[in-house]
């Protein structure tokens, strides 16, 4: 899918959803209240115990040490609205099927994308996409606090658009004849 069509699908999708995240950043006690509903919000967080134990299991494979995305070779600026700038992650399975360049329909299971959202350069959240035998689990965090887990519409719905619903950088294609 090429870019400018991706991003106004983006734009459409975030219209239509007015993604969460977003809010959370500024601190007035309107967000503050956002906030503690979502964390509560259990059509949102649906599994944040799980959520809980990858974000330490990301954390103790040190992920900042991980392959960067094909594109983010460097921090970039955020094409979607919940933060300025984006650094993405992707473990040794991704690392592995994107060196092969073998072609595939899905990523395989085992898979681990992260990003850290930063707004004025500042931490704002975490997200993590790891592929089970079910599907991604979805996961999205404010500091250590798990906000977004499980298979949340608020997340899938933006991605349904992607490549097996990862929208920064394509599955591995066979060569165009
Ligand atoms: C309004 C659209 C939108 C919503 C809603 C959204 N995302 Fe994303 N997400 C993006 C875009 C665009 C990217 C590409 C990188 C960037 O610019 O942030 C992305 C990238 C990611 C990545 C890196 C892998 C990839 O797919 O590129 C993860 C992980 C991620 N999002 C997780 C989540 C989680 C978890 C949620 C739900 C809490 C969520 N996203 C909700 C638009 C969205």
């Amino acid at each position: 899918m090429g870019r400018p069509f991706f991003l106004a699908v983006l734009a459409t999708a975030f219209t239509a959803t007015a993604c969460a995240p977003r809010e959370v950043s500024s601190d007035s006690k309107a967000s503050e209240l956002e906030v503690t509903a979502e964390l509560t919000d259990s059509k949102n967080n649906q599994a944040p115990k799980e959520a809980s134990a990858l974000l330490q299991k990301v954390r103790a494979e040190d992920y900042r040490s991980w392959t960067r995305a094909p594109g983010y070779e460097q921090r970039q600026p955020a094409a979607s609205p919940h933060s300025d700038e984006v650094d993405i992650y992707v473990n040794d399975v991704v690392a592995k099927a994107l060196a092969d360049g073998k072609p595939l329909s899905e990523w395989p299971e085992g898979a681990t994308i992260v990003k850290d959202g930063f707004s004025k350069s500042k931490l704002e959240l975490t997200a993590i996409l790891d592929k089970r035998a079910d599907g991604w689990f979805w996961a999205e965090y404010f500091g250590d606090k798990p906000a977004f887990s499980g298979k949340p519409s608020a997340c899938t719905g933006c991605h349904a658009g992607g490549d097996d619903f990862v929208l920064a950088f394509p599955l591995p294609q066979a060569p165009k004849p």
